[in-house]
C-alpha cells in the first residue's frame, strides 16, 4: 500500500472531486481549501472527464489502439483504459506517489500500465514500459493524451513537448488536450493556491502552439461544448481543449 504523502497532488484531488478512492488526507485538505476560495469543483471536473472519454472515444473511432498518456494522474474514474477497454494503455506521470498508486491500480491489467514519464523529455519514459504496454511504438499510430498538464508548462516548454511529440509518432496519431482558460483569474485566493508555476492560456493563442498538429474542424471551445451531449454540461468555462491530426 502507498503510504500516505506530505504534499497535495492535483491529481489526486481530481480524484477526491469525482467520488474515487485514490487519495489521501493531504488531498482532501487541499481540496477542501480550493472549493473555500473558489467554490464547488465536482461538476467541473466530472465535466471535464467526460470530455476525456468523449476524445479517447473519437480517437478509437479512428482506429487508435495505442495511447501515451501524459500527466495522467490517477487511472480510474473513467479514465482512458475504461474507455478504450480494448486498447493499449501507457500511463505516465512525474509524481512518485501517483505512479505507484497507478501501478496498484493496474496491476492486474493486461494492456494497461503505468511509469514514470516527463513530458517534457521522452527519453525519461522507460524503453521497457513503451515496449511492454504499447506494442504498436514505432510502427503504429499512438494516441497521445495530454490532459490537465499544459497549466504546469510554461508557452515555450508546451510548444517544445508538442512539436518533439510530434516528431516521435507517425502518420495518423492523434493528440487530445486540453489547457486552463482564464477563469481563475476572477479568484485571485484560488488561483495563488495554485502557485507561480500555474499557466493560464486565451484560447486564441492556443492553436500557435499546437506547432505541426492539425486541429480538428471541431476546433478548440470549452470541454462541456467539445462533441458535447444536448444539452452540454451546465459548468463555468474553466477549461478549454480539443482534438489535433499528426
Ligand atoms: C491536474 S493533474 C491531471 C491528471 C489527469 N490527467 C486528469 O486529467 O485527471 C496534472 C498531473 O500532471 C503531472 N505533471 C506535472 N508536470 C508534469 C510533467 N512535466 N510531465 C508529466 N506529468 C507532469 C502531475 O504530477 C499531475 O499528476
Amino acid at each position: 500500500m502507498t503510504q500516505d504523502p506530505v504534499v497535495p497532488s492535483t491529481a489526486r484531488m481530481i480524484d477526491y472531486w469525482l467520488g474515487g478512492r485514490h487519495h489521501f488526507p493531504v488531498d482532501v485538505t487541499a481540496a477542501q481549501a480550493f472549493e473555500g476560495a473558489y467554490g464547488p469543483c465536482a461538476a467541473i471536473f466530472r465535466s471535464l472527464r467526460d470530455f476525456s472519454g468523449r476524445a479517447v472515444a473519437h480517437l478509437v473511432d479512428h482506429g487508435i489502439d495505442n495511447f501515451l498518456v501524459f500527466g495522467a494522474g490517477v487511472p480510474s474514474q473513467g479514465n482512458v483504459h475504461e474507455v478504450a477497454s480494448g486498447s493499449h494503455v501507457l500511463y505516465t506521470d512525474i509524481d512518485p506517489v501517483t505512479i505507484a498508486l497507478g501501478q496498484e491500480i493496474l496491476a492486474d491489467h493486461q494492456r494497461a500500465g503505468y511509469a514514470f514519464g516527463d513530458a517534457t523529455d521522452l527519453s525519461s519514459i522507460e524503453p521497457e514500459a513503451l515496449t511492454r504496454f504499447l506494442p504498436g511504438w514505432g510502427r503504429e499510430p499512438i494516441g497521445v493524451v495530454f490532459l490537465g498538464l499544459a497549466a504546469f508548462l510554461d508557452d515555450p516548454t508546451l510548444a517544445r513537448t508538442l512539436a518533439r511529440l510530434h516528431r516521435a509518432v507517425p502518420p495518423g496519431s492523434m493528440l487530445a488536450f486540453d489547457f486552463d482558460g482564464e477563469e481563475l483569474a476572477d479568484h485571485p485566493v484560488a488561483l495563488a493556491m495554485m502557485g507561480d508555476g500555474f499557466h493560464m492560456r486565451a484560447p486564441a493563442g492556443f492553436p500557435d502552439l499546437l506547432g505541426d498538429w492539425r486541429l480538428t474542424p471541431d476546433g478548440i471551445v470549452p470541454v462541456a461544448r467539445w462533441r458535447a451531449e444536448d444539452p452540454p454540461a451546465d459548468v463555468p468555462d474553466a477549461f478549454h481543449g480539443g482534438v489535433a491530426l499528426h
